[in-house]
């Protein structure tokens, strides 16, 4: 049985002590990592494999306290190992090379992670490619890399890194992580859609109104200005997570649930998606920056980056013309919340006094809540008993808890690192997919930089955002839905 050996470069950082290592030990108390897997660790801070071992499980009790067994700990520890050097320096990735081999023996598979900074992601692939440390052959076992977001911050650099990825590793051995694939409740999408066939015929123009997806987190930018003054809304979230979830909402049935079926598919939708000029990004879309932001440590006091954005977008194929989907996503708003609305079309005729106030409360609603109560919600209108024909929207809920028991939803890392060592990159995102959606937002950023971008909006942190989000919805008719949440509708 050859050993499987992942490589962590950027092994002293957060992401490793967070993430990594309590999703690797959780999928080993599962039995579920492949026999013979080790992890070697590599960054510049300087420890042994003793004490880098001492320095994870002190960061599992600080980040996943609830899974760590001291017991279990100590077996899977043993398969953790640690070589100081500098990602930059052609002698470091020798070194790996000599480590692996004395690790894993001859045939070995190698899954490189690429934890660290993102401008360090060409420098490791040209150096592992260089060193032959990409190969893949029979004597050597498989290479694959997994790279973390951010992919690139617009269309040019992603496409540069495409390149530079490319010439050293073949697509199949590229895996390019969006946590939120990793979550059950986004493969959830595809399971409720395609295994059941209950609304799929009436997923399309002729019944829903408008698809929202909100994508909302209660924190603010805490300590990562660095990145985000630079990053913004768009980048940290609409290009990767809301693009996601879009895609997999209005995405055709793929022919088999297979990497290369699911990604055709949900590369069709973003090639559909219609590009805006300058007229619409002053109509379609919202910027807005919380109260306080340029307060924020390492922010710039006149800073002008958005921490909420609202789109309204379209699909141009046959099965989405006209629907619009709105998209928002912000951060210091009153609620940590990711969830997907499909709002069906109203009756044609209403036989009953009609129960809608402006446009809430809404009825014929389905909404797929992704977190942090994961399940979904079904609102439909009932008859009051004994009120004469008084009508009132009532929910049929599932509940992940109630169905599978609480503490049955791991997190998304797990799944993808036991994905990429199986070899499965359904759950990671392709080269094309990643340019196609830098082309979207990269229109919409440079609308915002021209003399017709909207307005930065400000908004009160605790609150629902900007009044322009929910202007743009009532234009139409229209406002945000909360329907995973436990009161009605959103009040801004
Ligand atoms: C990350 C963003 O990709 O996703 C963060 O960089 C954001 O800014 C996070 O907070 C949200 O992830 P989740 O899983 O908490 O919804």
């Amino acid at each position: 049985m050859p050993a499987n050996i992942i490589v962590i470069f950027g092994a002293s950082g957060d992401l490793t002590g967070r993430k990594l290592i309590p999703a690797l030990f959780n999928n080993y108390k599962k039995e579920r990592l492949p026999e013979n897997a080790l992890i070697l660790g590599t960054a510049r801070s300087v420890f042994t494999d003793a004490e880098f071992r001492e320095k994870l499980a002190q960061d599992f009790q600080k980040f996943a306290a609830d899974d760590f067994e001291p017991d279990t700990w100590r077996k899977f520890a043993a398969s953790i190992f640690y070589h100081p050097g500098d990602m930059t320096r052609e002698e470091t990735y020798t070194a790996i090379g000599k480590r692996i081999a004395e690790l894993g023996g001859e045939g070995a598979n190698c899954l490189y992670y690429l934890a660290t900074a993102p401008r360090f992601y060409p420098i490791a692939v040209e150096k592992l490619g260089a060193n032959g440390l990409a190969r893949e052959s029979d004597e050597t076992g498989f290479r694959r890399v997994i790279i973390e977001k951010p992919f690139g911050r617009d269309l040019a650099s992603a496409r540069d890194l495409n390149r530079q990825v490319h010439k050293a590793f073949a697509e199949h051995q590229v895996y390019r992580i969006d946590h939120y694939l990793g979550k059950e409740t986004v493969q959830n999408i595809l399971v409720f859609r395609f295994a059941n066939a209950i609304f799929e015929p009436l997923w399309n123009r002729n019944y829903v109104d408008h698809v929202q997806i909100t994508v909302a987190e209660s924190v603010g930018v805490g300590h990562r200005a660095g990145y985000y003054e630079k990053a913004g809304v768009l980048r940290d979230m609409f290009q990767n997570h809301l693009l996601q979830l879009l895609t997999l909402t209005a995405m055709e049935p793929p022919h088999a649930y297979e990497a290369d079926a699911l990604r055709n598919e949900k590369v069709k939708v973003l090639a559909a998606i219609r590009p805006m000029q300058a007229a619409e990004i002053t109509r379609q879309t919202v910027r807005a920056q919380y109260a306080g932001y340029c307060q924020e440590p390492g922010v710039d006091a006149n800073s002008q980056t958005p921490t909420y954005a609202a789109l309204e977008l379209f699909i141009d194929n046959w099965r989405w013309q006209g629907v619009p989907f709105y998209l928002r996503s912000g951060k210091k708003l009153a609620e940590k919340a990711s969830e997907i609305t499909i709002q069906f079309r109203d009756v044609p005729h209403q036989l009953f006094d009609s129960i809608q106030e402006a446009c809430e409360p809404f009825t014929n609603r389905l909404s797929l809540c992704i977190q942090p109560d994961e399940g979904l919600h079904l609102r439909f209108t009932a008859k009051v008993p004994d009120q004469g024909m008084t009508l009132q929207p009532v929910d049929m809920d599932f509940h992940y808890r109630d169905s599978f028991g609480r503490g049955a939803i791991p997190d998304a890392y797990q799944r993808l690192l036991l994905d990429a060592l199986n070899g499965d990159a359904a759950l990671f995102a392709r080269s094309d997919g990643i340019e196609l959606a830098w082309q979207l937002i990269d229109g919409i950023d440079s609308g915002w930089q021209g003399e017709h971008a909207p307005p930065l909006e400000v908004y009160q942190p605790n609150s629902w955002g900007p009044k322009a989000a929910d202007a743009m919805l009532a234009r139409d008719g229209r406002c945000w839905a909360h329907g995973c949440g436990t009161h009605n509708e959103v009040q801004s």
